[in-house]
Protein backbone atom coordinates (compact mmCIF):
# COMPACT_ATOMS: atom_id res chain seq x y z
CA UNK A 1 0.00 0.00 0.00
CA UNK A 2 1.54 3.38 -0.96
CA UNK A 3 1.85 6.00 2.22
CA UNK A 4 -0.85 8.32 0.75
CA UNK A 5 -3.26 4.66 0.52
CA UNK A 6 -2.48 3.94 4.26
CA UNK A 7 -3.15 8.08 5.10
CA UNK A 8 -6.42 7.75 3.36
CA UNK A 9 -7.44 4.80 5.01
CA UNK A 10 -6.75 6.42 8.27
CA UNK A 11 -8.31 9.65 7.36
CA UNK A 12 -11.22 8.82 5.48
CA UNK A 13 -14.52 10.65 5.69
CA UNK A 14 -16.38 9.72 8.99
CA UNK A 15 -13.56 8.23 10.34
CA UNK A 16 -10.61 10.09 12.67
CA UNK A 17 -7.90 8.65 15.24
CA UNK A 18 -8.18 7.54 18.49
CA UNK A 19 -4.98 9.10 20.74
CA UNK A 20 -4.43 6.22 22.98
CA UNK A 21 -0.42 6.91 23.20
CA UNK A 22 -0.34 8.39 26.47
CA UNK A 23 3.38 7.76 28.33
CA UNK A 24 3.13 5.97 31.62
CA UNK A 25 3.33 9.37 33.38
CA UNK A 26 0.56 10.96 31.34
CA UNK A 27 -1.75 7.75 32.07
CA UNK A 28 -0.71 8.17 35.69
CA UNK A 29 -2.07 11.34 35.51
CA UNK A 30 -5.39 10.71 34.50
CA UNK A 31 -5.79 7.17 36.48
CA UNK A 32 -5.27 9.50 39.79
CA UNK A 33 -8.09 11.43 38.82
CA UNK A 34 -10.66 8.42 38.81
CA UNK A 35 -8.67 6.57 41.80
CA UNK A 36 -7.43 3.79 39.97
CA UNK A 37 -3.71 2.34 40.20
CA UNK A 38 -1.75 3.08 37.57
CA UNK A 39 -0.82 -0.55 37.10
CA UNK A 40 -0.54 -2.23 33.95
CA UNK A 41 -3.02 -4.80 33.55
CA UNK A 42 -5.11 -1.80 34.67
CA UNK A 43 -3.60 0.10 31.21
CA UNK A 44 -4.18 -2.47 29.48
CA UNK A 45 -7.94 -3.68 30.64
CA UNK A 46 -9.18 0.31 30.26
CA UNK A 47 -7.37 0.47 26.50
CA UNK A 48 -8.48 -2.90 25.31
CA UNK A 49 -12.11 -2.41 26.17
CA UNK A 50 -11.95 0.34 23.85
CA UNK A 51 -10.48 -1.15 21.24
CA UNK A 52 -12.78 -4.21 21.15
CA UNK A 53 -15.36 -1.47 21.26
CA UNK A 54 -18.18 -1.48 17.87
CA UNK A 55 -17.45 1.99 17.22
CA UNK A 56 -14.34 1.41 16.57
CA UNK A 57 -15.15 -0.37 12.98
CA UNK A 58 -17.53 2.53 11.83
CA UNK A 59 -15.79 5.83 13.21
CA UNK A 60 -12.24 4.98 14.10
CA UNK A 61 -9.47 4.87 10.83
CA UNK A 62 -6.72 4.53 13.23
CA UNK A 63 -5.32 4.11 16.96
CA UNK A 64 -2.10 5.57 18.20
CA UNK A 65 -0.34 3.12 21.10
CA UNK A 66 2.32 4.03 23.49
CA UNK A 67 5.32 1.54 23.33
CA UNK A 68 3.80 -0.54 25.77
CA UNK A 69 0.43 -1.00 24.40
CA UNK A 70 2.06 -2.11 20.81
CA UNK A 71 3.30 -4.89 22.69
CA UNK A 72 0.83 -6.31 24.78
CA UNK A 73 -1.47 -9.24 24.32
CA UNK A 74 -4.95 -9.12 25.06
CA UNK A 75 -6.89 -11.13 27.54
CA UNK A 76 -9.24 -12.02 24.45
CA UNK A 77 -6.71 -13.80 22.25
CA UNK A 78 -5.25 -11.38 19.55
CA UNK A 79 -2.37 -8.81 20.65
CA UNK A 80 -3.23 -4.98 20.96
CA UNK A 81 -2.26 -4.20 17.28
CA UNK A 82 -4.14 -7.49 15.56
CA UNK A 83 -7.44 -6.32 17.40
CA UNK A 84 -6.96 -2.58 16.56
CA UNK A 85 -6.72 -4.60 12.48
CA UNK A 86 -9.45 -6.82 13.37
CA UNK A 87 -12.10 -3.85 13.06
CA UNK A 88 -10.30 -2.23 10.10
CA UNK A 89 -9.09 0.26 11.95
CA UNK A 90 -4.44 1.19 11.02
CA UNK A 91 -2.59 0.95 14.23
CA UNK A 92 -0.02 3.31 14.82
CA UNK A 93 2.82 4.32 17.36
CA UNK A 94 4.05 7.48 18.97
CA UNK A 95 8.04 7.58 18.97
CA UNK A 96 8.97 10.77 20.22
CA UNK A 97 10.58 10.22 23.55
CA UNK A 98 9.01 13.94 24.91
CA UNK A 99 9.63 17.25 24.96
CA UNK A 100 12.27 18.01 27.14
CA UNK A 101 13.92 21.34 27.90
CA UNK A 102 15.85 23.25 25.40
CA UNK A 103 19.24 24.77 25.82
CA UNK A 104 18.90 28.57 25.92
CA UNK A 105 15.67 29.03 26.51
CA UNK A 106 13.66 29.98 29.83
CA UNK A 107 11.13 26.96 29.51
CA UNK A 108 10.52 26.32 26.13
CA UNK A 109 11.18 22.67 24.60
CA UNK A 110 12.39 20.42 22.50
CA UNK A 111 10.93 16.85 21.67
CA UNK A 112 13.71 14.50 21.20
CA UNK A 113 13.95 10.84 20.60
CA UNK A 114 16.14 11.25 17.11
CA UNK A 115 18.82 8.61 18.08
CA UNK A 116 17.90 4.65 17.17
CA UNK A 117 14.84 5.67 15.28
CA UNK A 118 15.81 4.20 12.00
CA UNK A 119 16.15 0.94 14.03
CA UNK A 120 12.76 1.24 16.32
CA UNK A 121 11.02 2.08 13.45
CA UNK A 122 12.01 -1.12 11.87
CA UNK A 123 10.79 -3.05 15.07
CA UNK A 124 7.26 -1.01 15.04
CA UNK A 125 6.81 -1.76 11.38
CA UNK A 126 7.38 -5.82 12.51
CA UNK A 127 4.73 -5.24 15.56
CA UNK A 128 2.27 -3.91 12.81
CA UNK A 129 2.54 0.21 13.06
CA UNK A 130 2.32 1.54 9.87
CA UNK A 131 1.67 5.08 11.15
CA UNK A 132 3.59 6.89 13.71
CA UNK A 133 3.24 10.33 15.69
CA UNK A 134 5.64 12.86 16.66
CA UNK A 135 4.28 15.66 19.14
CA UNK A 136 6.15 19.15 18.95
CA UNK A 137 5.17 21.51 21.69
CA UNK A 138 5.00 25.23 21.21
CA UNK A 139 4.23 28.10 24.41
CA UNK A 140 2.45 31.33 23.89
CA UNK A 141 4.10 33.62 26.26
CA UNK A 142 5.67 37.27 26.16
CA UNK A 143 8.94 35.66 24.37
CA UNK A 144 6.84 32.24 23.26
CA UNK A 145 7.71 30.93 21.17
CA UNK A 146 11.61 31.89 20.32
CA UNK A 147 12.48 31.53 16.65
CA UNK A 148 15.07 28.88 17.83
CA UNK A 149 12.03 27.04 19.20
CA UNK A 150 10.04 27.48 16.34
CA UNK A 151 13.04 26.45 13.91
CA UNK A 152 14.68 23.49 16.32
CA UNK A 153 11.53 21.63 16.66
CA UNK A 154 10.38 21.93 12.98
CA UNK A 155 13.98 20.49 11.97
CA UNK A 156 13.24 17.14 14.39
CA UNK A 157 10.06 16.85 12.93
CA UNK A 158 11.24 16.54 9.39
CA UNK A 159 13.90 14.45 10.60
CA UNK A 160 11.63 12.03 12.12
CA UNK A 161 9.09 12.15 9.27
CA UNK A 162 11.58 11.35 6.51
CA UNK A 163 12.65 8.65 8.75
CA UNK A 164 9.49 7.29 8.91
CA UNK A 165 8.45 7.22 5.00
CA UNK A 166 11.83 5.53 4.77
CA UNK A 167 10.55 2.71 6.86
CA UNK A 168 7.43 2.66 4.75
CA UNK A 169 5.41 4.61 7.32
CA UNK A 170 2.64 7.52 7.43
CA UNK A 171 4.38 10.51 10.11
CA UNK A 172 1.94 12.20 11.54
CA UNK A 173 3.36 15.55 11.94
CA UNK A 174 1.96 17.17 15.39
CA UNK A 175 2.95 20.98 15.93
CA UNK A 176 0.90 21.38 19.33
CA UNK A 177 0.36 25.21 19.91
CA UNK A 178 -0.79 24.74 23.75
CA UNK A 179 -3.55 26.69 24.95
CA UNK A 180 -2.35 27.57 28.20
CA UNK A 181 -2.01 31.36 28.61
CA UNK A 182 -4.07 34.68 28.32
CA UNK A 183 -2.97 35.19 24.82
CA UNK A 184 -6.31 36.49 22.35
CA UNK A 185 -7.31 33.85 19.73
CA UNK A 186 -5.17 36.27 17.21
CA UNK A 187 -2.43 35.69 19.08
CA UNK A 188 -2.58 31.96 18.49
CA UNK A 189 -3.50 32.90 14.87
CA UNK A 190 0.14 34.41 14.47
CA UNK A 191 2.10 31.48 16.34
CA UNK A 192 0.36 28.64 14.65
CA UNK A 193 1.05 30.49 11.24
CA UNK A 194 4.16 30.81 11.70
CA UNK A 195 5.04 27.15 13.34
CA UNK A 196 3.42 25.61 10.52
CA UNK A 197 5.33 27.89 8.00
CA UNK A 198 8.30 26.27 9.32
CA UNK A 199 7.21 22.92 10.08
CA UNK A 200 6.47 22.98 5.86
CA UNK A 201 9.61 24.85 4.73
CA UNK A 202 11.92 22.32 6.87
CA UNK A 203 9.76 18.89 5.24
CA UNK A 204 9.75 19.85 2.10
CA UNK A 205 13.91 20.64 2.59
CA UNK A 206 14.04 17.14 3.91
CA UNK A 207 12.51 15.72 0.68
CA UNK A 208 9.27 14.23 2.78
CA UNK A 209 6.56 13.46 0.65
CA UNK A 210 3.66 15.99 1.77
CA UNK A 211 1.00 13.39 0.00
CA UNK A 212 2.18 10.59 2.58
CA UNK A 213 1.81 12.35 5.80
CA UNK A 214 -1.09 13.55 8.28
CA UNK A 215 -1.05 16.51 9.92
CA UNK A 216 -2.42 16.44 13.35
CA UNK A 217 -2.47 20.82 14.57
CA UNK A 218 -3.94 22.59 16.87
CA UNK A 219 -7.88 24.88 16.43
CA UNK A 220 -7.13 28.07 16.21
CA UNK A 221 -8.39 29.18 19.72
CA UNK A 222 -8.15 31.86 22.86
CA UNK A 223 -5.86 30.90 25.19
CA UNK A 224 -7.41 29.15 28.55
CA UNK A 225 -6.76 32.05 30.54
CA UNK A 226 -8.23 34.97 27.96
CA UNK A 227 -10.60 37.20 29.40
CA UNK A 228 -12.29 37.12 25.73
CA UNK A 229 -13.54 34.09 24.67
CA UNK A 230 -14.45 33.36 21.08
CA UNK A 231 -17.56 32.15 19.78
CA UNK A 232 -17.21 28.75 18.07
CA UNK A 233 -18.14 30.33 14.55
CA UNK A 234 -15.12 32.44 14.89
CA UNK A 235 -12.68 29.38 15.88
CA UNK A 236 -13.81 27.71 12.93
CA UNK A 237 -13.35 30.61 10.73
CA UNK A 238 -10.01 31.19 11.56
CA UNK A 239 -9.02 27.70 12.02
CA UNK A 240 -9.81 27.15 8.44
CA UNK A 241 -8.17 30.11 7.32
CA UNK A 242 -5.14 29.36 9.02
CA UNK A 243 -4.87 25.93 7.37
CA UNK A 244 -6.02 26.84 3.95
CA UNK A 245 -2.97 29.52 4.26
CA UNK A 246 -0.18 27.48 5.52
CA UNK A 247 -0.68 24.01 4.81
CA UNK A 248 -0.07 22.42 1.00
CA UNK A 249 -2.90 21.51 -0.29
CA UNK A 250 -1.11 17.68 -0.68
CA UNK A 251 -1.71 16.73 2.74
CA UNK A 252 -4.14 14.28 2.03
CA UNK A 253 -5.87 14.56 5.84
CA UNK A 254 -5.68 17.17 8.71
CA UNK A 255 -6.57 15.28 12.19
CA UNK A 256 -7.06 18.02 15.11
CA UNK A 257 -5.91 17.22 18.84
CA UNK A 258 -8.26 17.96 21.69
CA UNK A 259 -5.78 19.68 23.67
CA UNK A 260 -7.46 20.56 26.86
CA UNK A 261 -10.58 21.38 25.39
CA UNK A 262 -13.88 19.21 27.52
CA UNK A 263 -15.65 16.72 24.83
CA UNK A 264 -18.61 18.87 24.03
CA UNK A 265 -15.99 21.80 22.90
CA UNK A 266 -13.91 19.51 20.91
CA UNK A 267 -16.87 18.07 18.89
CA UNK A 268 -18.74 21.23 18.47
CA UNK A 269 -15.58 23.02 17.24
CA UNK A 270 -14.63 20.26 14.44
CA UNK A 271 -18.33 20.60 13.62
CA UNK A 272 -18.42 23.98 13.10
CA UNK A 273 -15.07 23.75 10.80
CA UNK A 274 -16.77 21.02 8.80
CA UNK A 275 -19.78 23.03 7.68
CA UNK A 276 -18.01 25.63 6.55
CA UNK A 277 -14.95 23.76 5.20
CA UNK A 278 -14.73 24.99 1.53
CA UNK A 279 -11.06 23.18 1.01
CA UNK A 280 -10.27 20.05 -0.26
CA UNK A 281 -8.69 18.89 3.32
CA UNK A 282 -10.68 15.97 4.70
CA UNK A 283 -10.81 17.68 8.05
CA UNK A 284 -11.28 15.14 11.41
CA UNK A 285 -9.99 14.69 14.96
CA UNK A 286 -7.40 12.64 16.39
CA UNK A 287 -8.15 13.01 20.00
CA UNK A 288 -7.02 11.91 23.88
CA UNK A 289 -8.97 13.25 26.16
CA UNK A 290 -12.26 14.15 23.30
CA UNK A 291 -12.98 10.74 23.05
CA UNK A 292 -11.68 9.20 26.30
CA UNK A 293 -12.81 11.32 28.86
CA UNK A 294 -16.64 9.77 29.49
CA UNK A 295 -15.15 6.44 29.06
CA UNK A 296 -12.34 6.84 31.59
CA UNK A 297 -14.91 8.13 33.91
CA UNK A 298 -17.11 5.20 33.82
CA UNK A 299 -13.48 2.97 33.89
CA UNK A 300 -13.14 4.46 37.40
CA UNK A 301 -16.72 3.86 38.92
CA UNK A 302 -16.18 0.28 37.55
CA UNK A 303 -13.31 -1.25 36.00
CA UNK A 304 -15.27 -4.45 35.09
CA UNK A 305 -18.37 -2.56 34.11
CA UNK A 306 -17.55 -2.78 30.23
CA UNK A 307 -20.63 -2.02 28.84
CA UNK A 308 -20.86 1.55 30.49
CA UNK A 309 -17.10 1.91 29.32
CA UNK A 310 -17.67 0.67 25.63
CA UNK A 311 -21.11 2.73 25.32
CA UNK A 312 -19.72 6.02 26.68
CA UNK A 313 -16.53 5.46 24.49
CA UNK A 314 -18.95 4.32 20.99
CA UNK A 315 -21.04 7.81 21.90
CA UNK A 316 -17.77 10.10 21.53
CA UNK A 317 -16.58 8.25 18.62
CA UNK A 318 -20.47 8.91 16.59
CA UNK A 319 -20.09 12.22 17.82
CA UNK A 320 -17.18 13.33 16.57
CA UNK A 321 -17.49 11.17 13.42
CA UNK A 322 -20.98 13.18 13.16
CA UNK A 323 -18.50 16.42 13.88
CA UNK A 324 -16.17 15.31 11.17
CA UNK A 325 -18.94 15.32 8.56
CA UNK A 326 -20.38 18.41 9.75
CA UNK A 327 -23.29 17.11 10.83
CA UNK A 328 -23.10 17.35 14.95
CA UNK A 329 -25.49 19.02 17.19
CA UNK A 330 -26.05 19.24 20.51
CA UNK A 331 -29.72 17.71 20.33
CA UNK A 332 -27.34 14.63 19.43
CA UNK A 333 -25.69 14.74 22.87
CA UNK A 334 -28.40 14.17 25.00
CA UNK A 335 -29.87 10.87 22.71
CA UNK A 336 -26.93 8.53 24.32
CA UNK A 337 -28.94 5.23 23.35
CA UNK A 338 -28.30 6.44 19.56
CA UNK A 339 -24.66 5.39 20.51
CA UNK A 340 -23.64 2.71 17.71
P1 LIG B 1 -5.51 15.39 23.32
O1 LIG B 1 -6.62 15.22 22.31
O2 LIG B 1 -5.90 14.95 24.70
O3 LIG B 1 -4.88 16.75 23.25
O4 LIG B 1 -4.39 14.35 22.91
C1 LIG B 1 -4.01 14.29 21.60
C2 LIG B 1 -2.61 13.92 21.50
O5 LIG B 1 -2.28 12.89 20.97
C3 LIG B 1 -1.58 14.83 22.02
O6 LIG B 1 -0.34 14.46 21.52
Amino acid sequence: MSLNVIAKKICVKGKGILAADESTGTIAKRFKSINVENLEKNRLSFRQTLFNSSAMKDFIGGVILFDETIRQKTTLGPTIPELISRHGAVPGIKVDKGAKLLAGSEGETITEGLDGLRERLKEYYDLGARFTKWRAVYKIGEKFPSPNSIKSNAHALARYAALVQEAKMVPIVEPEVLMDGSHNIDKCFTVTTDVLNECYNELVNHQVDLKGTILKPNMIVPGSDCKDQSSTEEIAKKTLDCLKKNVPSEVPGIAFLSGGQTEIESSKNLNEINKINDSNFLITFSYGRGLQASALKEFGKNQNNLENIQKAFNHRAKMNSLSSKGEWSEDLESRKESAA
